[in-house]
């Protein structure tokens, strides 16, 4: 048998004509066009890119997005049972298991046919969001607050989470969010979804299987690991003396470094300017010097003085603009997902429209016994 690559580092394992990264140039594109130009649209208009592989006319937009507003609402079952789940769960937790209730009241269940699949993505775009915030405002033992039908996708997520219209900013940025964590070729949760998908499994459990996946540190709970770390430093005076320590201790410092990226995640950059704007509409600089700092020590001393190509990826700057919108740290990772979960369902669909079972192969490295 051929050799292994550990962590199929640079294995190419499948085609794809959902997104394409450069992680040489830095260049990442949803089904051709470039990430910086497609953060000036809706999430509306990337939903129906990465769904239906094109951009949408305004009157699809339209129709797309009062499509996506009607489903918003959970099924009374999946309402009734979030009463019941664990207070101490992540978000992440909360979402996998309303997922697996959200499929139970699908009207498409047994139908595993494109156009139904189709629609449960639709269902599933729309109604997750809900879920979150749900999830969040019942065990604050706050009153739930129901979809607003004049709000954006995101904005309106934002909206049921604290209860107040976001502002204007606050609303671009979490739109911007949702748009650059939508997709991500072949990462190891849109991996997971591949894999289950290949089984011919069903598309629920396709993204269960991603959100399971995210939820590492590794992986998306890296931003729920850099706002702990914001924290934990709470001043931006001992930041050097912190991340000094880090590298002393041969300790990972979360939000940077990337196996495909070895330069800066394009996608950071972008969120770098915004979590700039955010502070100076907060009138509050703390994070946002705090993170710059973290910044400038690792690219000091792993970049310029060790020579590694680690630089910030997609979670760093998140987790700091998530600081300002004053998310609670539980639910990062999950509202990471309600963004990924677009891209899951684009790269299940395109697995079943033309599937081969994935089933990879192990280097045996154990004993072999011959029996007396
Ligand atoms: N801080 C310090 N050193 C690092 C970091 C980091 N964040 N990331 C990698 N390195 C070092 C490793 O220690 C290793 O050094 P060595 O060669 O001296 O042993 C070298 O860089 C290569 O590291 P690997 O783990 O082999 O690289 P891999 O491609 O497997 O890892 C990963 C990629 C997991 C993202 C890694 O960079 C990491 O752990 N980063 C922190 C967690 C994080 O931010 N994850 C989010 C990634 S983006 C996303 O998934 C949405």
């Amino acid at each position: 048998m051929k050799d292994f690559k550990k962590g199929l580092e640079g294995i190419i394992a499948l085609e794809t004509e959902i997104s394409y990264i450069d992680g040489v140039k830095g260049i990442l594109e949803y089904r051709g066009y470039r990430i910086e130009q497609l953060a000036k649209l809706s999430f509306v208009s990337i939903i129906h890119l990465l769904l239906h592989g094109k951009l949408p006319t305004i009157r699809e937009h339209d129709q797309f997005s009062n499509m996506l507003k009607e489903r918003r609402e959970l099924d009374v079952h999946t309402k009734e049972v979030i009463h019941f789940y664990n207070f101490n769960i992540e978000a992440m937790d909360a979402l996998m298991t309303a997922i697996s209730h959200l499929s139970h009241s699908d009207p498409d269940l047994n139908s595993n046919s494109h156009e139904e699949n189709i629609s449960k993505a639709i269902r599933l775009i729309a109604k997750a969001p809900t879920a979150v915030a749900y999830f969040q405002r019942i065990h604050e033992d706050k009153e739930i607050i129901k979809p607003n039908e004049l709000l954006p996708h995101s904005s309106n997520f934002l909206y049921m989470l604290r209860g107040e219209i976001p502002t204007v900013l606050e609303a671009k940025i979490l739109n911007v969010d949702f748009i650059l964590s939508a997709e991500h070729e072949l990462n190891a949760s849109t991996f997971a979804v591949r894999v289950t998908a290949s089984t011919l499994s069903d598309i629920h459990s396709a993204i269960i299987s991603g959100i399971g996946t995210l939820k590492g540190v590794l992986h998306g709970g890296a931003r729920l690991a850099v706002m702990n770390m914001l924290d934990e430093i709470g001043d931006p005076k001992k930041t050097e003396k912190y991340v000094m320590n880090l590298i002393k201790n041969k300790q990972r410092i979360m939000g940077f470094g990337h196996r495909v990226y070895k330069v800066v995640d394009p996608r950071a950059d972008i969120f770098r300017d915004l979590a700039k704007k955010l502070a100076e509409e907060k009138k509050d600089m703390k994070w946002y010097e705090m993170a710059t700092k973290i910044e400038e020590v690792v690219t000091r001393e792993l970049v310029e003085k060790q020579g590694k190509t680690i630089y910030m990826n997609v979670d760093f700057y998140s987790g700091v603009i998530y600081k300002y919108l004053d998310i609670p740290p539980k639910l990062a990772t999950a509202i990471f997902a309600l963004g990924r979960i677009t891209g899951w369902l684009a790269h299940a669909l395109e697995q079943y429209k033309d599937n081969r079972l994935i089933r990879p192969r192990a280097k045996y490295i154990g004993d072999h016994h011959t029996p007396e």
